[in-house]
């Protein structure tokens, strides 16, 4: 799983660590990945390691999911998660932001796709989830690179899908509405200076997100954790090329 240190992440390493999958948590945040390594074995009771993997760095990382597999004895599941924000009017939107976001939320994945999947070809059997968004189904003012990112990314998981079918590896997208973790609260400090002094962090991002919800609630990380849990199940596996919103609605109107 990359991006695993924390937020949704760190989440899905516990949730697939309770129901029995030995994790290998990457994440270009060493430190924290061997923190969430270290809670997450503890609290499952299942074997789990941090490695530094940055998704932008391809020979690294095909070295280090090289070293996963030989370490673990293989790689069942794929969970492409590490993501990044940044938001800024197109205008002026600067151009090694556009690469920033673009190379490490879509390219990241295919990147890490390429890498594991002689791993799952020789299971004959594998598990790809890859974390769109609700920004990968429609679009937000001032997000270009993400919502583009996102948008490849259900392209990148669909074309997977079909690629992946006679292998028996499935592939799928989940896309989420607001989950407040580091990525949203990030986007507090800008939200305030648009919405005037006076405006506390909370009430910024409740304005700026949970208008788009319906439920009128953040979603919980351990709502998509469970969601990406059941995708790599044996039970989802008809389940491929899809892009799941678990988004409070967001998309409903
Ligand atoms: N939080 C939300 O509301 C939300 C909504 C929809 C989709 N998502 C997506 O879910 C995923 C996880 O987001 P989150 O909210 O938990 O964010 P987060 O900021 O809490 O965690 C992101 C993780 O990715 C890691 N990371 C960043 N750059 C990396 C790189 N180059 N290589 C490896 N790891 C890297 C970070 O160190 C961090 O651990 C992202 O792909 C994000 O776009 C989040």
């Amino acid at each position: 799983m990359t991006g695993a240190s924390r937020g949704i992440g760190a989440a899905t390493a516990l949730e697939l660590a309770k129901l029995g999958s030995a994790v290998a948590l990457l994440d270009v945040d060493e430190a924290d990945a061997a923190k969430t390594a270290n809670r997450v074995a503890a609290e499952s009771g299942v074997a789990t390691r941090a490695y530094r993997a940055d998704v932008t760095d391809r020979a690294t990382l095909r070295a280090t999911i090289d070293r996963v597999a030989a370490d673990f004895g293989g790689v069942d599941h794929l969970v492409n998660n590490a993501g990044v924000q940044f938001v800024n009017p197109l205008e002026t939107f600067p151009d090694d932001k556009w690469d920033f976001v673009t190379g490490i939320d879509l390219t990241g994945v295919f990147n890490a796709t390429k890498a594991a999947w002689p791993h799952l070809k020789a299971r004959g059997r594998g598990r790809i989830v890859n974390l769109a968004s609700v920004q990968g189904l429609i679009a937000t003012e001032y997000k270009p690179a993400y919502v583009s990112a996102k948008h490849g990314v259900i392209g990148l998981t669909r074309a997977t899908a079909l690629e992946g079918a006679p292998l028996g590896i499935t592939a799928n997208a989940v896309c989420p509405g607001a989950v407040l973790t580091d990525l949203v609260k990030g986007q507090a400090p800008d939200l305030i200076r648009s919405y005037g002094p006076g405006v506390s962090e909370d009430e910024a991002l409740k304005r700026a997100f949970l208008g788009n919800m319906p439920t009128q609630r953040f979603i919980e990380p351990i709502e998509v954790a469970q969601l990406i849990a059941y995708l790599c199940s044996d039970a989802a596996r008809s389940i491929t090329g899809a892009a799941i919103a678990i988004d409070g609605g967001w998309t409903a109107h």
